[in-house]
């Protein structure tokens, strides 16, 4: 039965995104996302722990459809990819293996006077904070630019200098006797075992990669994959981060989505040239326009890495990365194997060949995916109605796949039986796909609500429903209504999803 879009009560005549600088935007977003229960700071009744967050109702449902979509993507679709999901402890010889025991490290400095040790951020943001508190903000904000460019470029001595030219004191001393700048680890470590003097020290691992890694020859010979064959994990990693700010760009505790893919020697650049290709083509198929999107190929490579990638977003704090695309060589399988003394080789049959297969890791951020589609979705729209007076909203316009909420389910009144067949359709539809029932406020501030959860539709039961059956659905992105018929609901809801 076709049902025309119906007019609506206000007409848009010009529905335009309000400008907003891009630093205010973010600072909204942030906002936004604690409001509507999408992330709050942790702990926060004990003033929160830096660089580290919570996710709200709902933002652990659209947390956990980017995962699935990710997922869904690496295993589901392609027969050479299984996953895994390995532990967050593993044996501390692997991160001597993988290097990361050696050079996963932050600068630090100490004062030669009262032998505290300060991490280089911590000084500096405290002498910026200063500086803030005196009035001096734009001294401060140039201060943190300059010691944000100089941690990015790993410049130790010129860390140093601007310690010295701000002649920064210690706080216990009061000098500015300073030592060189110094490496800090990254990895978390605690203790394993039950009696202190027994337990021995092991990290929380900072990638999920090694998990991966260490479980190569298990997953190729019970899975019975073949070269090039991947393995795909998600999960958290930890991370003493040094320059933790930006919300949830930097956090301390964060999830990744990682994939090593294992290939014969000597092809890895045509894999890499693959993989890159194909990420770029899942970050699309997430609603978000390339143009959105750029490479940034890596000057100064890793240890383990022969070429190296960034995808970077535009986000409103400028141009950073998401995901990393490394070809990794055979450093990680050759050195588990080297310190760990156990064989692990592929022997190919098509070219009758043992060796310690190449890599390229595919890795991406999950929290930073999020970040990024709620950067992406996070509109404010003002527009005139029809009377001329203005309007507005603030809109979430998530894909609808990955949106927490589907489908919203709303009685026009609280009466009349229409909760009650309300309820009967809720019952129909949220066994396929999170729905929401409503029955509070005037329909007018549930669709606002419904917008700023980023609900792609939401459906009004009314008098009319009683009589033919239909109820009026109403679109999050174009704010248009049409008549929909109840039977066959379900299955329209789901060739939009
Ligand atoms: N196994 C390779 C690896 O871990 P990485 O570039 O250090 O490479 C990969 O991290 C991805 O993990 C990054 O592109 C980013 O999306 C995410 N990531 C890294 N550190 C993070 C942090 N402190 N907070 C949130 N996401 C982080």
């Amino acid at each position: 039965m076709p049902f025309a879009v119906a007019r609506l009560p206000f007409v848009l005549l010009s529905l335009r995104a309000m400008v907003v600088n891009d630093q205010n935007k973010f600072q909204a977003i942030i906002s936004h996302a604690k409001e509507y229960g999408f992330v709050f700071q942790s702990s926060e009744i004990y003033d929160g722990l830096s660089a580290v967050y919570d996710y709200g109702p709902w933002g652990s449902e659209l947390k956990k459809n980017i995962r699935e979509a990710w997922w869904n993507a690496m295993t589901r679709m392609h027969d050479n990819i299984v996953g895994i999901d390995a532990a967050i402890f593993m044996h501390p010889t692997t991160w001597k293996a993988s290097g990361h025991v050696d050079n996963f490290s932050d600068p630090m400095i100490d004062n030669k006077d009262s032998k505290k040790r300060y991490r280089v951020d911590h000084l500096i943001e405290g002498f910026a904070d200063a500086l803030n508190k005196e009035g001096k903000t734009t001294e401060a904000e140039k201060l943190i630019a300059d010691m944000d460019a100089l941690l990015a470029a790993n410049d130790y001595g010129g860390l140093k200098q601007l310690i010295d030219d701000n002649k920064m004191k210690c706080s216990v001393s009061g000098t500015c006797n300073w030592t060189d700048v110094r490496q800090f680890n990254l990895m978390f470590s605690t203790q394993l075992g039950s009696v202190a003097e027994d337990a021995s020290e092991i990290y929380l691992r900072p990638e999920t990669a090694q998990g991966i890694f260490v479980n190569f020859l298990n997953v190729q010979k019970t899975a019975r994959m073949k070269i090039p064959f991947g393995i795909a994990q998600v999960g958290k990693a930890f991370r003493n981060e040094i320059v933790a700010r930006q919300f949830i760009f930097r956090m301390r505790e964060f999830e990744q989505m990682e994939m090593q893919f294992f290939i014969r020697p000597g092809t890895q650049q045509e894999w890499y040239a693959y993989w890159k290709a194909e990420r770029m083509k899942w970050h699309e198929s997430m609603g978000i326009p390339a143009e959105s999107y750029r490479f940034h190929d890596h000057v100064k490579l890793a240890h383990y890495a022969d070429a190296a990638v960034d995808i970077e977003y535009s986000f409103p704090f400028g141009w950073k990365e998401v995901e990393g695309i490394h070809s990794r060589t055979d450093f990680d399988l050759k050195s588990h194997q080297q310190y760990s003394g156990k064989k692990l080789q592929y022997f190919d049959t098509e070219i009758n060949q043992n060796y310690v297969p190449y890599v390229i890791e595919t890795s991406i951020g999950l929290d930073r995916m999020f970040l990024l589609t709620m950067c992406h979705a996070y509109q404010e729209e003002k527009w005139t109605k029809e009377d001329g007076t203005e309007d507005s909203r603030v809109v979430l316009k998530i894909p609808a796949k990955i949106a927490p909420i589907k489908l919203a389910i709303l009685p026009l009144l609280k009466k009349e039986g229409l909760p009650d067949i309300a309820k009967e359709i809720m019952a129909t539809c949220r066994t396929e796909f999170y729905c929401f029932y409503e029955e509070k406020d005037t329909i007018g501030k549930r669709y606002r609500r419904m917008d700023a959860l980023g609900t792609p539709f939401c459906i009004t039961i009314d008098h009319q429903t009683k009589e033919d059956q239909t109820v009026t659905i109403r679109y999050r992105d174009t704010m248009t209504q049409e008549r929909i018929p109840v039977e066959g609901l379900v299955q329209f809801i789901k060739s939009k999803l």
